[in-house]
């Protein structure tokens, strides 16, 4: 298989455990922010915080009963993320992932319902399936640790914290300094990514020691990313990005690419992306596919 078919192999894997586990009945009084959740879930996201967690996983060897579960979990959290960005008192945007923006389409009062509603359904699902592991204590220790790192790369000192001060910055036309924006780089973006990584390896059964690198592989991935997302916000097609470009400078937001401008962004998500490479070349194990997925994203388009 070459590498575009072995991802679209990836996705679809994903795309399944997403379905399986996040996909709500809608009916009953709350029907509309059920319905909201299927919407902004089930909406041809790239799916590729699950599929670095699943190939984090087989990096060291394991497999895990909770593996699925938290792969739709992590993918409910980023999407929450996304329906609360896009909300008029964040970034309002108007397309999401192809689509209208769940607020577009539902009403503000229901996106930020749905947010929250697929936050709190991403913890349910992980503590549901920790009844897949119950009866083994190795296995019930790993997914516990993997459910802390979840819950801490999501909050105030992940995701939530580089939210945060992204729109603080923006607000209050605050002039970002490369530091700063790296802050918020880390923390945004970064957070996310180093969970599917972490969390991956621990259910792999990684060692303190290869988690601490899985974690730094992260950064340095997590920091290319939203780089590119900057440069993509200037230079992408809207068609193929499935959201608007030209949203950062809508918002007078300072980015990587308002900082350093389009060359040095670009040669910048090279270096980062290097560094993660070689980051995970100290490991004495191998997975050609996530090495290969990670230069993959250098040259993106969506
Ligand atoms: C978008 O993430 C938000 C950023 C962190 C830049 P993705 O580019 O992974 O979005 P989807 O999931 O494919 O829609
Ligand atoms: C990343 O930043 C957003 C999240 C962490 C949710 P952006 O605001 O640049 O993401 P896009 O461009 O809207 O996807
Ligand atoms: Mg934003
Ligand atoms: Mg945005
Ligand atoms: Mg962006």
């Amino acid at each position: 298989m070459n590498f575009n078919e072995e991802l679209r192999d990836r996705v679809r894997t994903a795309e399944e455990m997403v379905i399986k586990y996040g996909v709500s009945a809608e009916e009953g009084y709350q029907k509309t922010v059920l319905s909201a959740m299927n919407y902004s879930l089930l909406s041809g996201g790239k799916r590729l915080r699950p599929v670095m967690m699943r190939e984090a996983c087989t990096l060291f060897g394991g497999e895990h009963p909770c593996l699925g579960a938290f792969m739709a979990a992590l993918e409910m959290i980023h999407t929450y993320s996304l329906v609360h960005d896009d909300l008029p008192a964040m970034d309002n945007d108007e397309y999401r992932r192809g689509k209208k923006t769940t607020h577009i389409v539902y009403g503000e009062d229901m996106a930020i319902l749905t947010g929250d509603a697929l936050l709190n359904k991403a913890y349910e699902t992980v503590a549901h399936s920790l009844d897949l592991c119950a009866d083994d204590p190795e296995l019930t220790k790993r997914a516990l640790t993997a459910l802390k790192i979840l819950t801490h790369k999501s909050g105030i000192y992940g995701m939530v914290g580089g939210q945060v001060y992204d729109v603080e910055a923006e607000d209050n036309n605050i002039t970002l300094s490369e530091d700063s924006i790296l802050f918020i780089f880390r923390l945004k973006t970064g957070a996310l990514i180093q969970a599917a990584l972490t969390i991956g390896a621990v259910l792999g059964g990684a060692t303190q020691e290869e988690v601490d690198v899985m974690e730094l592989v992260g950064e340095a991935v997590g920091i290319a990313f939203q780089i590119k997302d900057d440069i993509l916000d200037v230079t992408g097609n809207p068609k193929i990005l499935g959201k608007p470009v030209g949203s950062d400078e809508k918002n007078h937001k300072t980015t990587y690419v308002t900082i350093k401008g389009l060359k040095v962004a670009s040669e910048d998500v090279n270096s980062y992306s290097n560094r993660a490479v070689e980051l995970l070349g100290t490991l004495d194990k191998k997975n050609e596919f996530l090495e290969e997925l990670i230069k993959f994203l250098i040259n993106r388009d969506r």
